[in-house]
């Protein structure tokens, strides 16, 4: 499969070279949803995020992004402090996400989809239209633009809901699970894209993904959370052997 067309970069508001949590705590009324997590997301990479469901890895994008709190901790865009943030304070600094469930605004068409996210981060209408196309074009939706999103496959939705962290390219990407429902030939489409994120856009990944050929064939490096805890981190050879990961969770996963 060839290297997706290259979108010109917009710069994004921040300089931010990496994305770090630090000693990351959640508690949600005594249950410890987090504990004690530190990992960095660099720049130039796709750092993978596994772990079995209930792990915690919805938490700590939400942490990372403004939805919630952390009860303990630090959550650092380069070297700024980010408490407090609101979601559109992460948003504006260059920390964009996808959702588990989509969020799309079903009744509109996919471009206005696109365009309303793009207004919404102050640009005006044209610019926003244009930098719509272009990025639907990255994603593979340019014959799709004017059809509603709530009729696009499944799969396309999924596109579209990255399509939309994209428009004004971000310094960092969140993806919560972005491959779940895709087939074997759509997963190969999702990983060209999202291997060329980092390249393309200078844009961190962190790719939430239980399917395993995704993210292990993705990902520079891995980070595994089991019970809200580090399991271990590393490159995809390293985690893939890993006995600990291999004993709590890719064991059970097959
Ligand atoms: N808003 C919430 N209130 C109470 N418990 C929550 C909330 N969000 C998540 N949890 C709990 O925190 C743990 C981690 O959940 P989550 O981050 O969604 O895991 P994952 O994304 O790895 O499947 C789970 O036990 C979940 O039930
Ligand atoms: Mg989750």
């Amino acid at each position: 499969m060839t290297e997706p067309s290259a979108v010109p970069a917009d710069p994004t508001n921040t300089d931010a070279a990496e994305l770090t949590v630090d000693d990351l705590t959640v508690r949600f009324e005594g249950l410890a949803a987090i504990s004690g997590v530190s990992l960095t997301v660099e720049r130039h990479e796709v750092f993978g995020l596994i772990g079995p469901n209930g792990a915690g890895k919805t938490t700590l994008v939400n942490c990372l992004t403004g939805f919630q709190a952390p009860t303990g901790g630090r959550v650092l865009v380069g070297r700024e402090s980010t408490v407090g943030w609101s979601p559109m304070q992460f948003r504006e600094m260059g920390v964009a996400r996808t959702f588990q469930a989509g969020r799309l605004f079903k009744d509109m068409s996919v471009l206005e989809n696109v365009e309303v996210t793009a207004v919404g981060l102050g640009l005006g209408r044209r610019r926003a239209v244009e930098r719509g196309r272009a990025i639907l074009d990255w994603v593979g939706l340019a014959g799709k633009t004017s059809l509603r999103a709530g009729a696009l496959a499944y799969t396309d939705q999924r596109r579209l809901a990255i399509a939309r962290a994209m428009v004004l390219p971000p310094a960092f990407v969140l993806l919560d699970e972005p491959a779940a429902g895709m087939s074997d030939a759509e997963c190969e489409g999702l990983m060209v894209l999202v291997s060329s994120i980092p390249r393309t856009f200078v844009c961190g990944v962190l790719l939430i993904e239980h399917n395993m050929r995704v993210v292990m064939g993705v990902s520079h490096r891995v980070h595994v959370l089991d019970g809200g805890k580090t399991l271990a981190e590393g490159t995809p050879a390293e985690i893939q052997r890993d006995q600990a990961v291999l004993a709590a969770y890719l064991g059970v996963e097959g």
